[in-house]
């Protein structure tokens, strides 16, 4: 460490001497902190010591400040003005006006976290938010890991201490080409399409979760065609003809929807819910209870189709 670092102890002195740059007088400057003037004097000596060298001379009432007072003069403006620019930082995060608001979220919420985000950062034009996708066991290890402020899931992990709020209906519906045999039936049974060739979620999605359970409650199997790791890259395989899948309405109704149709199949939508969920306990920022306050209020008016 510097002898300067080491000793240019206290941001008074730097203080002290800006005050005497801008006064005038060590008298002015004084006044201005309200302090004595030895006191301010005993300081500024302590600081031309620490540097090593005289920093002002005083001839008659003027002042002359030296080349290495003027150095010091002009860093004691930057530092104190950094300072105060982290003093309204923090005073602004305090009250919540900016900061970072973390959430992860399931690949099917994708679809509509952003159409939430769009009106809350408007509304908190410093927040910055970092929004981490991924399927659910993904989400799961994060929430473990306690990494975001928030999670978005349709079906909670069981065995953890969580907050939730369910805040929209997650219905689940069976996706068939516009040309498909079975679009435009009533009712088709649901063993009926089970025998369709299948497009499934991967392991680890809670699409692909939420669908095996209802599936063997009903002790119904499907006939799986194909793996895919993705909502987008299933509508496009169903779209060409390759099968058909059960996808959350989401991923239709703001995914786009064009060359699919839902088919009216008996027993389905399979009807889940969305939950923004936190990890109980947790002490929480304020940024974060304004986003929950918000998801509460605005966010559920919002998404209400
Ligand atoms: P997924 O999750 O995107 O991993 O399929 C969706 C859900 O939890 O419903």
């Amino acid at each position: 460490m510097s002898r300067l670092h080491a000793h240019i102890g206290t941001f008074r002195q730097l203080e002290l001497l800006l005050a005497l740059h801008d006064a005038g007088s060590v008298k002015a400057a004084a006044e201005r902190l309200h302090l004595t003037q030895p006191t301010v004097s005993m300081q500024l000596k302590k600081l031309a010591e620490a540097v090593g060298m005289p920093l002002y001379e005083q001839f008659g009432r003027r002042l002359h400040f030296t080349e290495a007072g003027l150095a010091v003069v002009a860093t004691a403006r930057q530092v104190l003005g950094s300072v105060s620019r982290l003093d309204m930082q923090l005073a602004d995060l305090r009250g919540m006006k900016a900061g970072t608001l973390k959430l992860a979220v399931v690949t099917t919420a994708k679809y509509f976290v952003p159409h939430l985000l769009g009106p809350f950062c408007e509304r908190f034009p410093h927040v910055d938010v970092e929004l981490n996708v991924g399927n659910r066991s993904h989400i799961i290890e994060r929430l473990r890991q306690g990494e975001d402020d928030f999670y978005v899931f349709s079906h909670l992990p069981a065995g953890m201490a969580l907050e939730s709020t369910e805040f929209l209906p997650n219905p689940l519906v069976a996706i068939a080409p516009e040309n498909h045999a079975l679009a435009g039936q009533k009712s088709i049974p649901l063993k009926r399409f089970a025998r369709e060739p299948f497009l499934m979620r991967e392991p680890g999605s809670g699409t692909r979760y939420a669908l095996e359970r209802y599936l063997a409650r009903r002790q119904v199997d499907l006939n799986v065609r194909m793996t895919i790791e993705s909502n987008e890259a299933i509508k496009h395989a169903v779209m060409s003809g390759l099968g058909v899948s059960i996808l959350s309405s989401h991923t239709l109704a703001f995914g786009g929807d064009a060359g699919l149709v839902v088919l009216d199949v008996a027993q389905l939508p399979i009807p889940t819910h969305w939950y923004l969920v936190r990890p109980s306990g947790k002490a929480h920022s304020v940024l974060a209870q304004a986003f929950f306050d918000y998801l509460e209020t605005d966010g559920r008016a919002l998404l209400r189709v």
